[in-house]
């Protein structure tokens, strides 16, 4: 511990280039942190690798997931026809089941390290199928309830997106090898998650376009498929907005595809450069790497961030084969194993994310990472100051914890809500001198549903005074924000973005829900008001699952959530009060970059 604890503070000193002054608790390994936040980071590793103690070390200790680099190859483990070579494949097994790491599988379909039986091979079709199948079913099979995650096909898709490039299997089977294949593996592991993977299809291109095209009619057939794997080879500078790999479209594509019903992962990412390594080049390194985990912990759909090596020291890319520069580092450790400061980069994120002490200052990220986006904020370690809190304190104006599961009934009787932390606002950008209007809200999810509740002190409850299709905002009512598009940096209104605003109105417990906001229709809220002694008090239900949003809670997973109150005498609105600090100018209605975060919470883990 003490060693990892220097190993660190000196890796920070040298980044910045001077000595770090606060307070550092570094004693938590990324693999720790990927933990508390329900991720799994990987690395790629050669058997080999592992005759290397340091590498064996640095890798179990790092690190939740391994790929085998080429051990899981067509060439490697069938280079001639019907003899299977498992040795160095299963030294990497028995290395991930030794240190408790999940193996992904990679990859039993591609057109490179193609076994010399198939080269230019003449075979039939019905001959080719038999082998593709013999081949995957031994394969498979072998580590069958053993490996979660097979990439069944690798970078089938032509570059540009014209179609399905030229492959063995391609000339001899024909365009549905692909399909194949997937029918193949989930034959011989019917629980193993299937994955599709390529490289430059991150964003959104012609070849990302022609992969969601591809598992889009898989997926539409009925084939077992279960995630498009992103590769992310990409070079310094290119991560930002506008740049190569714009992380609003990373993003947008991550969600199209988990909207499909598929996971997504980064699956090979390193980050190369032309030259000597200078400090500047680390840094914005450190940034594109940060930037890209960033996008997959904000998306919901994206369960893994793979690196292609741990060291520098073995990449694939130090080889001209591959790539031009032998002084390339394009990893998080160097050929010592020190960590760069793309480590620190990563493990600062998801320390922070998991509500742990930053690693970096502010101002150290923000010389990574330049135009990061509004929603990215610092938040301290969950506290709860009421131990019998279901989830911790929220932070003010920044992040609610939701507890979940959570059993509520909408009945206007708040006994259900024990124990869930309540939030009371009582600022805003208008609120009459002497007012004692004040908003106090929760939330909480149960397997079906978001629940919110607001119990509001107003001493004149108005309602029925404006036409609610254009005026609803006028009367008495409650706004509850869900941003549920995976990108809280959104700055305008789509698909998976609503205002749910609830009047007062309910009170007289109509049929539909009285309701006003963009989107808020979208949401299928459902409502139950009563009036209190002191006000009014709204509970609503928001299903977890409907035509535009699919939430899933999961600890630590996250939503943009927004809570405003309007406050009316009866004339017009007099009354605004506004819970995330980011609205300061009530915006939220068309601006969801200025909503907070609503943090889920199991409350069966803590
Ligand atoms: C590379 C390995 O890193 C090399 O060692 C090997 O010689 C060639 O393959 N995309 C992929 C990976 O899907 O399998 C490739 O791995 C890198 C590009």
């Amino acid at each position: 511990m003490i060693l990892k604890r220097f190993i660190l503070v000196m890796g920070i000193m040298l980044m910045a280039g001077t000595t770090v002054t606060t307070a550092q608790d570094a004693t938590r390994s990324m693999r720790d942190l990927a933990d508390l936040n329900r991720i799994h980071i990987g690395a790629a590793v050669y058997a080999s690798h592992l005759n290397d103690p340091v590498h064996a070390e640095t890798l179990a200790r790092e690190f939740n997931m391994l790929t085998p680099e080429n051990e899981a190859k067509a060439c490697e483990v069938q280079n001639q026809l019907g003899e299977f070579d498992f040795r160095k494949f299963d030294r990497l097994m028995a290395f991930a089941e030794q240190h408790a790491m999940t193996v992904r599988g990679h990859t039993l379909v591609w057109h490179q390290c193609v076994p010399s039986w198939l080269q230019n091979a003449k075979f039939s079709r019905d001959e080719a199928i038999k082998l593709l199948r013999d081949h995957i079913l031994t394969v498979v099979g072998r580590y069958k309830g053993r490996i979660p995650i097979w990439d069944v096909v690798n970078e089938a898709v032509a570059d540009g997106g014209s179609g399905l490039r030229e492959t063995p299997w391609k000339s001899l089977i024909g365009d549905d090898y692909v399909e194949l294949a997937f029918r193949f593996a989930h034959e011989a592991d019917p629980k193993a998650l299937l994955f599709y993977n390529d490289y430059g299809a991150e964003p959104l291109n012609a070849k990302s376009d022609a992969v969601y095209a591809l598992v889009k009619d898989l997926v539409k057939r009925g084939v077992p498929i279960h995630g498009v794997g992103l590769q992310m080879h990409i070079s310094v500078g290119d991560v930002g907005p506008g740049k190569a790999i714009d992380p609003k479209a990373l993003a947008e594509n991550m969600q199209r595809l988990g909207e499909l019903g598929l996971q997504v992962q980064i699956t090979e990412m390193d980050v190369k450069f032309a030259g000597k390594p200078t400090e500047d080049i680390l840094r914005r390194q450190a940034g594109d790497f940060r930037q890209v985990l960033e996008t997959c912990l904000n998306v919901k759909y994206c369960t893994a961030f793979i690196t292609w090596g741990v060291t520098d020291r073995f990449s694939w890319l130090r080889s001209p084969q591959f790539f031009s520069n032998p002084d390339v580092e394009p990893l998080l450790f160097d050929s010592d194993y020190k960590p760069k400061p793309a480590y620190f980069a990563v493990v600062d994120l998801l320390a922070r994310r998991a509500g742990e002490p930053p690693l970096l200052s502010d101002d150290q990220v923000a010389a990574m990472v330049q135009d990061r986006p509004a929603a990215a904020v610092t938040l301290p370690k969950p506290t709860k100051t009421d131990p019998a809190q279901l989830s911790p304190d929220s932070v003010p104006g920044l992040a609610y914890y939701a507890p979940f599961p959570v059993s509520i009934k909408l009945d206007g009787d708040l006994s259900d809500w024990k124990n869930v932390p309540r939030v009371t606002v009582d600022k805003g950008p208008m609120l009459p001198a002497n007012s004692d209007t004040k908003l106090t809200f929760a939330a909480a999810a149960d397997k079906t549903n978001l629940y919110f509740m607001a119990d509001v002190q107003d001493s004149k409850v108005v309602y029925g005074t404006h036409d609610p299709a254009s005026e609803w905002y006028k009367e008495d009512s409650v706004e509850f924000y869900i941003n549920a598009t995976g990108d809280l940096t959104l700055t305008s209104y789509k698909k998976g973005v609503a205002q749910i605003g609830i009047l007062a109105a309910n009170i007289t417990h109509p049929h539909k829900p009285i309701l006003g906001g963009a989107n808020s229709a979208d949401s299928k809220v459902s409502v139950v008001a009563v009036k209190t002694d002191s006000g009014y008090r709204i509970e609503a239900a928001v299903p977890l699952i409907t035509e535009v949003w699919k939430i899933e809670p999961r600890h630590l997973g996250l939503l943009g959530f927004q809570a405003h109150l309007n406050g009316s005498s009866g004339a017009d609105r007099d009354t605004k009060l506004i819970w995330s600090a980011a609205d300061t100018q009530d915006q939220s209605w068309q601006n969801p970059s200025l909503f907070g975060q609503l943090i889920f919470w199991d409350v069966a883990t803590r």
